[in-house]
Formats: C-alpha cells, sequence, structure tokens
C-alpha cells in the first residue's frame, strides 16, 4: 500500500509569529490517528521552530527548494547541511513558481534531485503543464519530458525517495481544480511512465500527490481516485482546521 500524504505548501507567507500560532494550532489536531503522512513546508526563517514545536508529533518538516551545492559562495542560498540541522526530512523541488519565476531548468532541478538524494532527503517533485499546454492536448507530453529530465538520472533505489506531485499550473492558486477524472487519467499516466523507465512494482510504491486548489470541500473526491496518493496543498495549508479536514479526507 502506498503512503498517502498530505502536505502543506506555506509559500512566502506567516512571520515567525503566525508560524508559532499555526503549528500551535496544528499539534493539537492529533495526526497520530491517521495513516496518512502529514508535511508542512514553511519558509526557510521558520523551519527551526516549526521543527522544534513539532518533534512531538508526526508532522514532518520540509523545505520548498534545495540548493544543489555543498557550501561556499553562494550569496543568499541555503545549504542542504543548513537544511538538515534545522530538522528537515522533506524538500519541494520543481514546483512551477521556481521554475516560471527563478527560471529553474529541467537541468538544475536534476542536480537538486541528486543532491537532496545524496543528503538523505525525500523529494517531492512538482510537475504539470500550463494552460496553453494543456488546450494542446500536450499534457502528457509535458510531464513525461519533466520527468525524463529532472528524475529519471535516479536509480530505483533513489527514486523510492521521491513523491511525485503532479500540479496543473492553470490549477495552483486560482481557485480552479483538475476535475477527479482530469487527476486519474494523468496520475495514472505518471504511474505508466514510472513503470516503462523502472518497473511496475516500484511505480505502484510510488505516490502521486495532486496539487492545485485543493479545499476542504473538493479533496476527498479528488483522493478518491485509485492512482491520487494525497495532496500538496497551498491556500488552504494556512488554516489549522483546513488543512485537517483535508488530511481527513481519505
Ligand atoms: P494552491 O497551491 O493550493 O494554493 O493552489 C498549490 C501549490 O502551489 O502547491
Amino acid at each position: 500500500m502506498r503512503t498517502q500524504i498530505v502536505a502543506g505548501n506555506w509559500k512566502m507567507n506567516c512571520n515567525l509569529d503566525e508560524t508559532q500560532k499555526l503549528v500551535d494550532a496544528l499539534k493539537v489536531k492529533d495526526f497520530s490517528k491517521s495513516d496518512v503522512e502529514v508535511v508542512i513546508a514553511p519558509p526557510y526563517t521558520n523551519l527551526h521552530l516549526a521543527h522544534l514545536s513539532l518533534k512531538d508529533t508526526p508532522i514532518k518538516i520540509s523545505a520548498q527548494n534545495i540548493n544543489e551545492n555543498e557550501s561556499g559562495a553562494f550569496t543568499g542560498e541555503i545549504s542542504p547541511a543548513m537544511l538538515k540541522s534545522v530538522g528537515v526530512s522533506y524538500v519541494i523541488i520543481g514546483h512551477s513558481e521556481r521554475r516560471a519565476i527563478y527560471a529553474e531548468t529541467d537541468e538544475l532541478l536534476a542536480k537538486k534531485t541528486s543532491t537532496a538524494i545524496k543528503h538523505g532527503f525525500k523529494i517531492m517533485f512538482c510537475i504539470g503543464e500550463v494552460l496553453e499546454e494543456r488546450k494542446a492536448n500536450k499534457h502528457f507530453d509535458v510531464v513525461k519530458e519533466q520527468l525524463d529530465k529532472g528524475l529519471f538520472h535516479l536509480s530505483a533505489e533513489e527514486l523510492k525517495q521521491v513523491v511525485i506531485a503532479y500540479e496543473p499550473v492553470w490549477a495552483i492558486g486560482t481557485g480552479e481544480t483538475a476535475s477527479p477524472e482530469q487527476a486519474q487519467d494523468i496520475h495514472a499516466y505518471i504511474r505508466k511512465v514510472l513503470a516503462e523507465k523502472y518497473s511496475q512494482d516500484l511505480a505502484d510504491e510510488i505516490s502521486i500527490l495532486y496539487g492545485g486548489s485543493v479545499k476542504p470541500n473538493n479533496a476527498k473526491e479528488i483522493f478518491a481516485k485509485k492512482d491520487v496518493d494525497g495532496g500538496l496543498i497551498g491556500g488552504a495549508s494556512l488554516d489549522a482546521d483546513s488543512f485537517a479536514q483535508i488530511v481527513a479526507s481519505f
């Protein structure tokens, strides 16, 4: 059985006080009764606080990015070892906002995935098409290419540390979601691509999350689909009640 995961991507939201309030609110939700792996990804400056506040809970801490280098003259960057030292266990790589706004290429993302594996992080690797690609019926080709270039240099053993997040760019922060059927179709396709590249057994082990305007009122329908193993949640993860309702949607 694949791990079901609900991860909150806080993006560039919440100062230290707001982070404390949100983690305190999450702490009392008692996710220990559920089989779902719960992950939150606060901004860099708040990772340590989140880790210390949640260390007696099952909630895991993720960074929203990772640098591909070890250390040195990279002004403004955060090293993988620094992330390790503040209690991070997951890293998000390839979010569409990093690809689009910060021009992160597939080649760079491939380096980041290798670095993350080397440092023992689990990876949430994001893929997904923009609206024009969806309209032109190119979404299958787009995600295949993103997988090929960013991820498929990993060995089968390394791939076991990866969770894939399918996030159609047109559904992120827009209030639009892929229909449960659209999500299922492309998740099944992603699993087929994984099986062709590695093996069916490995493809059946990899969790594939859906992201893009997942809310308490639509999570259940989306998570009910066979190849949807959870969600990467943006906006709705900033409210503890909404996030907990999404976790409870399985
Ligand atoms: P959203 O963001 O839930 O606000 O659409 C999802 C994401 O970007 O991971």
